[in-house]
């Protein structure tokens, strides 16, 4: 890998801060929200008052990553804290607490990759506005931008403008703020609200490089690639039309500055007008031509089929957006969630954006959730290195023999946190919390055994990927 490769892993702040309404922070939508269940899982969710305390453990964790050797941190600035209500003035203490990290960062060697929408809009503007189906809210995120940006400029050199931006639809709530109106179809959503959050990223990188000119922007999409579950052409169109609508149409757009034929076609023949202004497709782009790289997070390949009993084209296509069949590769396994292990479907991906998009590439996430216990002040968590091991050395192949241009590999992640869904059951650090659902113990962290493997694959640079690390 080259010299410059950025090694490192990447948080979400509000699933690990906690101090949810200290030093002036506002609630968001992630405090506020009743997270649903995964299919399957008994619900044993935590509230979001403590998380992991990461707000007052920040140095010790960051000494943790620097011990483990990171070139790169990615965090989130939550937006909540900066602008607690969201439409008002910033507020100092959460500015000072993020600009003191960034600087603590810098002086170890690692180097920020700042997030700015990461499921903490707060609360006020999904209630008064509803989100980002609301314009106003995009002025308001714009001005937010433009506030952390002026403070931080010449710090961080990373931006990411919207995490996960291709979910908007999905979980519209959590993501973006929105709840769906009484008399909007899900058609009517999907093109909309993709459409005011594009604008939203694109206001974004028009403020950094106006703010900034030497940073750099990417984009950023939870990827996960379909395979058709079978290899007829019905099932293969079936795969293309997610792929279209999943991985591709937000990177299609931030990286032309036009809406792709298929989307397009899509509203068309379902006779919905979209609400984009000439000036706001000017600002669409004028974003393409600034766009530095493309971020994105994987976790799983995942699997459709044609809806063979349905007839109508449009009813097929409705039908594979709003998909719930939960349909499984009988070639891979999954994790107590689920989530289906792929590691070539990673560098399947990396060759399919690289291709698609000739754009530098930044896995910003990678990981598998585990449920742990502490034993005599350890964790064995080879299961873990192992899913590391095996992406790596994929993500490795797509470079090394396939010629992608990757700029880092984060995991997923750093320490342990609660999950999108506020479950402290399922874990992803290298490093244990010591912490219960209910029962908040001590909150000390304790270096997994992963922890040490990792700091060897860093130290190596990819190059020794093995599990011989006595513990
Ligand atoms: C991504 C998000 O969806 O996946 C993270 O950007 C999230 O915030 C991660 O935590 C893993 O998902 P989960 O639901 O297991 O936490």
């Amino acid at each position: 890998m080259r010299e410059d490769f950025l090694w490192g892993a990447a948080t979400s702040n509000v699933q690990a801060e906690g101090a949810y309404l200290s030093d002036g922070k506002g609630l968001n939508v992630y405090d506020t929200l009743v997270v649903t269940p995964e299919p399957g899982i008994e619900p044993q969710f935590c509230d979001t008052s403590v998380a992991s305390d990461h707000y007052h453990h920040w140095k010790e964790d960051i000494d943790l990553m620097a011990e483990m050797g990171f070139k790169a941190y990615r965090f989130s600035i939550v937006w909540s804290r900066i602008h607690p209500l969201g439409d008002d003035e910033a507020n100092e203490a959460g500015l000072k607490y993020y600009e003191e990290m960034v600087d603590y960062l810098n002086e170890k060697g690692i180097e920020p990759v700042v997030s700015l929408v990461h499921f903490d809009m707060p609360d006020h503007l999904m209630r008064t506005y509803n989100g980002f189906l609301n314009k106003k809210v995009i002025d308001f995120y714009a001005k937010h931008v433009e506030t952390v940006v002026s403070r931080l400029k010449g710090k961080v050199r990373y931006w990411l403008t919207y995490n996960e931006i291709n979910l908007c639809t999905h979980m519209p709530d959590l993501v973006s703020g929105a709840i769906q109106p009484d008399g909007m179809s899900d058609s009517q959503l999907f093109v909309q609200l993709n459409t005011n959050v594009l604008i939203a990223h694109a206001r974004a990188v028009e403020v950094i490089k106006k703010v900034d000119p030497q940073a750099k922007v990417g984009g950023m999409c939870g990827s996960s690639p379909y395979f058709p579950l079978t290899c007829t052409s019905e099932d293969n169109l079936a795969t293309h039309f997610k792929n279209q609508m999943h991985n591709y149409l937000m990177f299609d757009v931030m990286c032309s500055g036009t809406f792709p034929p298929y989307f397009e076609n899509y509203r068309k023949q379902r006779g919905i007008e979209m609400d984009c202004s000439e000036e706001e497709h000017e600002v669409l782009k004028k974003a393409s031509q600034h766009l530095d790289y493309l971020a994105f997070s994987y976790y799983q390949s995942s699997v459709t089929a044609d809806f063979a009993e349905i007839q109508d084209p449009l009813q097929k296509e409705d039908a594979l957006l709003k998909d719930q069949r939960r349909l499984k590769n009988p070639n891979l396994k999954a994790n107590a969630w689920g989530w289906q292990i792929d590691p070539n479907g990673l560098r399947y991906l990396l060759n399919v954006y690289y291709d698609r998009y000739h754009k530098p590439l930044f896995i910003v996430e990678n990981g598998i959730g585990r449920e742990e216990e502490l034993v005599d002040g350890k964790v064995v968590d080879d299961e873990r290195i192992a899913y590391h091991a095996a992406h790596i050395q994929a993500m490795k192949a797509a470079v090394e023999v396939d010629g992608v241009d990757l700029i880092g590999y984060l995991a997923w992640s750093p320490f342990d946190f609660l999950s999108s869904h506020k479950e402290i059951r399922k874990r992803y650090g290298f490093v244990y919390v010591n912490r219960g659902f209910e029962d908040l113990k001590d909150l000390k962290r304790y270096r997994k055994k992963s922890f040490w493997w990792y700091k060897k694959v860093i130290q190596t640079n990819g190059e020794d990927l093995k599990n011989n690390i006595e513990y």
